[in-house]
């Protein structure tokens, strides 16, 4: 909103707090309401702050606090976790999911030293340039890191920004995302050049996760109520609609878990496709490609044991996993298949591995401490 002398900003000192632009309403809301303990907000340093920002990206602040401790004191600078074998990045990472997500923050570590000398870039448009940054976490990064004023969409926001305007359309179609961009850079455009960007910020995404929540929004606590579309058609519960969802697909596999002695048989899994880069155990999509596996072990393998099956949910589909158990003879020691290693139990919590395998494996062998 422009005042109407010569297009500066509203005087923030003399107009009505309800009256004043989105941006400069959330941000002072964060001031007075928003979260303030969260250990990535005591730094304004690039490196913590992507490392927070990536691991937030599909995984919820509480979970992720102890992950990023531990990575910060495993990994204190950008040198460090350009130079770390990628398995120990994996393994810090192991129990947060979307590994690919560890993957990129390897690879873009490794192109911060080698291509920008150990210095992330000063701006928004440079961030997003390096893998796994897309642009609502470059934008997020330079606010918090530089100040910039760049416009991000996360889910949060785009929940807000939905209902703000009473979005009719499915908030998934590109239509929809192409619309919300522009309204999230307006609410920027219109706000005052001394808009204090981190808690512009941090505010957007504090309003989505504490006021303005998918179910039971906070109405009565928003500061955007007044002019909010949805709130004022009393839709706030309606909008924005539920994404049409195509039927979550369905796939199984077969986990074999050799036991030879105190050791078991880990496969490391391919870097594409899910769980890419983890320990695991060796997967089947049929159980005939298990049998022809077994094989391959010391003759005179008995057969395996069926296991408890159970299901893994992704955000696109749906794994039903059926585990098998076989104990081969000590000695004499089997050739090992490539890509496999015999890994002893008690040292399998030291691998980087998918959550259900390792709950699976903890399950098989308890940890004796
Ligand atoms: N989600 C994404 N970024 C976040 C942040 N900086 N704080 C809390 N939740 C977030």
């Amino acid at each position: 909103m422009k005042s109407a002398h010569g297009g500066l900003p509203r005087d923030q000192e003399t107009t009505p707090a309800a009256m004043r632009d989105p941006a400069s309403r959330i941000a002072a809301w964060q001031i007075r309401s928003g979260r303030h303990e969260l250990p990535w907000q005591a730094t304004h340093d690039p490196y913590p702050i992507w490392l927070s920002e990536t691991m937030l990206q599909q995984t919820q602040a509480n979970t992720v606090i102890p992950y990023y401790r531990n990575f910060l004191a495993r990994f204190p600078d950008v040198r460090a976790l350009a130079g770390a074998p990628l398995d120990a990045v994996l393994q810090a990472w192991a129990g947060l999911g979307y590994y690919a997500r560890a993957r990129n923050l390897h690879r873009c570590a490794q192109a911060v030293c080698d291509v920008y000398g150990g210095r992330f870039p000063p701006n928004a448009a440079g961030l997003a340039e390096l893998p796994g940054i897309g642009p609502s976490t470059a934008a997020a990064i330079a606010a918090f890191a530089y100040g910039e004023r760049a416009a991000i969409l996360d889910g949060n926001v785009r929940r807000v920004l939905a209902r703000h305007h009473a979005l009719e359309e499915d908030p998934g179609t590109s239509a929809s995302t192409r619309q919300l961009w522009t309204w999230a850079r307006e609410w920027l455009a219109q706000s005052p050049l001394d808009l204090d960007m981190r808690a512009y910020t941090q505010g957007q995404m504090d309003l989505g996760a504490t006021v303005c929540t998918r179910t039971n929004p906070d109405c009565a606590h928003c500061p955007l109520a007044d002019d909010c579309m949805a709130r004022i058609q009393g839709r706030q519960h309606e909008l924005p609609r539920a994404r049409a969802r195509r039927q979550q697909p369905q796939q199984s596999c077969h986990l074999l878990i050799v036991q030879r002695g105190t050791n078991v048989l880990l496969q490391r899994r391919p870097e594409r496709g899910i769980w890419g880069g983890l320990w695991s155990l060796p997967q089947f999509e049929t159980q005939d490609q298990m049998a022809d596996f077994c094989p391959k072990l010391p003759s005179g393998t008995p057969t395996p044991e069926k296991l408890a099956a159970f299901d893994h949910v992704f955000t696109h589909f749906r794994l039903h996993l059926q585990p098998w158990l076989l104990r081969v003879p000590d000695a004499p020691a089997p050739a090992t298949p490539s890509g496999h290693a015999w890994v002893s139990v008690q040292t399998l919590r030291d691998r980087g591995m998918p959550t259900p395998v390792a709950r699976l494996l903890a399950g098989l062998y308890p940890d004796p401490t």
